[in-house]
């Protein structure tokens, strides 16, 4: 919450209302009235900008209609307060027949405390001091983490507070809170680091640049915070980010935040925290580097341990460490009481006794004496006159009028409020602990006016209520805030109305909302969905779970997210039987393909049981999505079940048309060839799709199946094509979606490999390394730790070609350590890799140790890998079939046994022949060619070397082409046919090394290979 300045007055929004700094530096506070404190806040909003009087009525009367009178009345009450003159204004300028301009200079400050200032605390010296200390050590760098823990009403917000207002008058700080909110720890990541850290940027450039430098993944939940021209390059920056990027982001962005001057950052009711802020406290706590950092953490122990919070034990764990500090506070002693009746004054009178009643009913619980008090007063037991106070009747008596139980005092309390006055509270109620006007007069059948007379009452002399300030909804309303002084009062009144009736107002409270937020119910999904779910309106609630769930992903909060849509899942079984299907199928379709964008193998099922439900009651659209969302996962585990899954969507596209039609042949067509083998007719069906989604579908929609027919090209040896349309396809779609779009993250990262592995493919070593190294180091710095794993792995293919063979086992070794058991899999354990990444890791690291000459290594991993696709088929085999075929016949040619060479050379002729690989195709003519000689078939060596070299000559596969060339030189007879092959081979050679920089090792690596080396001095 800001502090408007323009001297001499300061608007505080917290307690709502206008100090003027008085010539001795003291300050004195002017009451307006709610209309005219919205009316001045509106302005001060807008200084220096024409308001006109439309303007004015429609934002601060937007459902009632009010003469403009009224309005002329409530300037004129402002100028006077302000002591401003029409004729010649400071302030407020009039614009005849215009309306008004505010023309002072404004400023904002820091945020402000939530209680008052002259509310007095006792009985927490000692506490004080503690956290006094805390700060001290806090401010020499070493970061303090603060559990002030109770129970409710013991006092932690009154502490934290006065800690909070004595630190700001003694040192310069960074000061800022935020609200843990019952309900949304399951349903809003973040929402209390997210309230205080948008507070601080909204008073400070520097925090903004910093989360802009070294968080971007949290300057990303502030989109008001984003300038235009930051947008792409942050969206870029932060795609397929995860929660362990923001964890970290945020640990530096709070280090920087607090270097220039302290942070003292409140989280109130950590009880209610989402996991992700639990994480987040943890991680701030274990983290040892220096920091002017104090985090203190209030918390109900009682609530965490009820609800099995995970705070309980990451904060024993700390306690136990030493790396946080608690405060446990205990109830009032009868001397603090007595201290707290007597006030300020010395000359109070309290009456013998009293402090010692209140106590032994109160048990020294803050708020139930209080309570206590206020209940005493308003029966007429005790009276408060200028200060001291007296009694009605004998002690004796009033003891028996204390209610026994904190909930009996208020509900006492209550029953002495008006009628109407109590059904206000009721409905602020179901709001939850803040509310305010422009939301709950309607269900509470009071105009506006009456409703804020009702809470100033109400806050001014019983202490139900606090004032917050003001808020402006999205419809541009601007409407008073108010808060349940104690979260106790909301629970009393919200428990003690009939079921129904709470019902019905969450219901109106619900569709109010809808309407103040029209067009940015994102913001508030959850609340809604709260509402909803409450009002028993299962189809909004739904609606909005989902769009929460969306919030969740957005902050990487999958966790939360999934525990959201399973929340809806529930849900749907109070629909009705066509609604529930429709509904479950939607849930899972997301949830499945959150999975799939976290590669998470619990997509396979979620996904299934969606196909399951759509074939039984989803149209025909909703049948092939289904289908084909499936195919990807499922071909993780098992090609010929993906295989059927994709013929069964071919059957149901034929009943689809148009656009949908187009996209699910193109999807078909294509995972039979991706899962599958390759397969000519198939190619050509997805070329003519994409001609019909070229021409039908939007921007989105044709990058994504350009990317995807990209990876045909990269499989057909178009590979400098490949990477061109990866790149833009990555191009479109960034700028067109969300940073957490499943497809765009799965794009990213398929251009992060074959994009890169095409490049190593036509030879551009140089580049693709570049590449791969900072595709790698993006996933890294994302946190990303499967995606990175898997883009080293084609890094290692990418070196495996430049025969940098320690290289190869390295990366292998960095991205799967041991790959054996997982090569072979029908269900993959989270975490491991997939059957095909494990295969992959094999076949690399077999042939590299092949390369190194350790033979029976080689041997070994190759096995592992070929012995698991021959048991279980799965994505992507055909086309790593051809490596490994290569690298053993290379090992049955350097054991000598010639005989199983040949088979595999023909295995590997074979299996490339079935494909339009042209390097893999010239490699194993090649191959082949090298076991004729072996043989001395030479009519053999011919036929081989005259394809290979024909392919080699047709198409851009250096690879291929350096090892064709030299054994072509080989094979040759004729001195002249040898000298041209041998050039060919060493300038091929010559280009591939020269594709790196003269400063990259690898370009060594590759001219001293024992292969190169024997090419280069001419020993053919
Ligand atoms: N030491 C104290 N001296 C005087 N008044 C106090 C003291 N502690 C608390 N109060 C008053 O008691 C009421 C309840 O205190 P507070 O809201 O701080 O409790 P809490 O522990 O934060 O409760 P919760 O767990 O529900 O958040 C407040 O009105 C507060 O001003
Ligand atoms: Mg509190």
């Amino acid at each position: 919450m800001t502090m408007k300045v323009f001297p001499p007055f300061r608007l505080d929004q917290v307690n709502q209302c206008l100090w003027r700094s008085t010539e001795d530096g003291a300050e004195e506070g002017i009451t307006l009235k709610p209309k005219t404190y919205s009316i001045l806040a509106y302005f001060l909003d807008r200084p220096g900008r024409l308001v006109t009087q439309d303007e004015l009525l429609e934002s601060i009367w937007p459902d009632t209609y009010v003469q403009p009178e009224v309005v002329k009345r409530h300037i004129f009450d402002l100028r006077e307060a302000l002591g401003d003159d029409s004729k010649t204004p400071s302030f407020l300028e009039t614009l005849p027949k215009r309306g008004y301009k505010f023309i002072a200079p404004v400023r904002e400050t820091e945020p402000a405390s939530r209680t008052s200032p002259d509310a007095k605390l006792v009985g927490r010296d000692s506490e004080l001091g503690e956290l006094e200390g805390c700060l001290n050590r806090a401010m020499g760098g070493q970061r303090q983490i603060v559990f002030v823990t109770g129970e409710a009403g013991i006092g932690k917000t009154a502490l934290v507070d006065e800690f909070r207002r004595r630190a700001a008058h003694s040192v310069a700080l960074r000061l800022t809170t935020g609200q843990c909110v019952e309900g949304y720890g399951g349903k809003e990541p973040y929402y209390a680091v997210l309230e205080a850290l948008g507070s601080l940027c909204r008073h400070s450039d520097d925090v903004l640049r910093i989360l802009a430098t070294q968080a971007p993944t949290w300057l990303a939940q502030f989109p008001a915070f984003i300038r235009p021209e930051q947008r792409e390059t942050l969206q870029r920056e932060i795609l397929g980010a995860t929660h362990q990027r923001m964890l970290r982001e945020i640990l530096i962005a709070l280090e920087m935040i607090s270097s220039d001057k302290p942070l003292l950052l409140t989280i109130e009711d950590l009880h209610w925290a989402s996991h992700s802020t639990i994480d987040l406290i943890s991680a701030l706590a274990r983290n040892r580097a220096s920091a002017k950092l104090l985090v203190i953490a209030t918390f109900r122990p009682a609530d965490a341990a009820l609800t099995g919070h995970p705070l309980r034990q990451v904060e024993q764990e700390l306690v136990v460490h030493h790396l946080c500090h608690r405060l446990n506070l205990e109830p009032l002693e009868e001397e603090d009481i007595a201290e707290y009746l007597a006030g300020a004054s010395s000359e109070t009178m309290v009456p013998e006794g009293l402090a010692a009643l209140l106590k032994r009913h109160s048990d020294g619980n803050p708020l139930f004496m209080l309570a206590a008090l206020e209940h005493l007063q308003q029966c007429g037991f005790i009276k408060n006159e200028a200060g001291s106070w007296s009694l009605g009747v004998p002690l004796d008596e009033i003891s028996l009028e204390v209610p026994e139980s904190l909930r009996e005092m208020i509900d006492a309390q209550i029953e002495s409020l008006d009628p109407q006055v109590q059904r206000v509270l009721e409905v602020a109620s179901v709001n939850g602990v803040q509310f305010s006007g422009g939301v709950s007069i309607a269900p509470a059948s009071v105009d506006e006016e009456r409703f804020e007379q009702i809470c100033e009452d109400l806050s001014r002399r019983h202490r139900v209520l606090r004032r917050l300030g003001s808020i402006r909804f999205p419809d541009g309303s601007i409407s008073s805030r108010y808060e349940f002084s104690h979260a106790l009062y909301r629970e009393v009144f919200y428990r003690r109305q009939a079921p129904a009736q709470r019902t019905r107002t969450h219901r109106r409270i619900g569709e109010r909302l809808e309407r103040l937020y029209a067009g940015h119910e994102t913001t508030i999904a959850s609340e809604l969905a709260e509402h909803f779910e409450h009002s028993n309106d299962w189809l909004s609630a739904l609606k909005y779970l989902r769009l929460a769930a969306e919030n969740a992903r957005r902050r990487y909060a999958n966790r939360e997210a999934g525990v959201i849509l399973r929340r809806a899942l529930k849900l749907c079984a109070n629909l009705a039987r066509d609604e529930r299907a429709e509904w479950q199928i939607r849930i899972l379709t997301v949830l499945g393909m959150m999975y799939v964008a976290d590669s998470d193998v619990r997509a396979i099922e979620t996904l299934e049981n969606a196909v399951n439900l759509a074939m039984q009651h989803g149209s025909i659209d909703v049948q092939s999505r289904a289908l084909t969302d499936w195919l990807l996962p499922l071909s993780w585990v098992s090609t010929s079940r993906a295989l059927e899954a994709s013929e069964q969507a071919l059957v149901v596209c034929e009943s689809q048309s148009g656009l949908s039609r187009a996209m699910s042949r193109k999807n078909s067509h294509f995972f039979r060839i991706w899962v599958g083998e390759w397969n000519d007719a198939d190619e050509a069906a997805c070329r003519d799709a994409l001609r019909e989604i070229r021409d039908l579908g939007d921007i989105v929609t044709r990058s994504y199946f350009e990317a995807q027919y990209a990876l045909l090209l990269w499989v057909s040896s178009e590979y400098r094509e490949a990477d061109r349309i990866l790149s833009q396809s990555v191009s479109n779609l960034t700028g067109s979606c969300e940073a957490t779009h499943v497809n765009l993250l799965l794009l990213y990262w398929v251009h992060q490999m074959f994009g890169s592995a095409s490049l190593a493919m036509a030879g551009e070593w140089g580049q693709a390394l570049d590449r791969f190294r900072r595709g790698v180091l993006g996933f890294e710095k994302n946190g990303n730790e499967y995606r990175a794993k898997v883009v080293r792995l084609h890094q290692a293919w990418a070196q495996l070609l430049m025969l940098d063979f320690d290289g190869v086992l390295n990366l292998c070794a960095m991205s799967y350590p041991n790959p054996d058991r997982a090569a072979h899999t029908e269900r993959p354990v989270l975490g491991d890799p997939i059957p095909i990444d494990a295969r992959i890791c094999l076949i690399l690291r077999g042939s590299a140790k092949l390369g190194a000459g350790e033979i029976d290594g080689a041997l070994g991993d190759l096995s592992i890998a070929r012995d698991g696709m021959d048991r279980q088929r799965v994505l992507l085999d055909w086309y790593w079939r051809m490596p490994l075929h290569s690298a053993l016949t290379d090992i049955w040619l350097a054991k000598g046994d010639i005989e199983e060479a040949r088979r595999e050379a023909q295995e590997f002729l074979k299996a490339s022949l079935k494909t339009r690989e042209r390097t893999h195709q010239a490699l194993a003519w090649e191959a082949n060619a090298r076991i004729a000689m072996i043989s001395g078939d030479h009519d053999a060596v011919a036929e081989c070397i005259g394809k290979a070299l024909s392919i080699v000559e047709r198409w851009e596969i250096p690879i291929a082409a350096w090892r064709v060339h030299a054994t072509a030189a080989q094979a040759a007879t004729d001195p002249e046919l040898v000298r041209g092959q041998w050039k060919l081979s060493v300038d091929t050679i010559t280009r591939l090394a020269d594709s790196l920089p003269p400063s990259e090792p690898l370009r060594d690596t590759f001219l001293s290979a024992p292969p190169i080396r024997r090419i280069l001095s001419g020993q053919h």
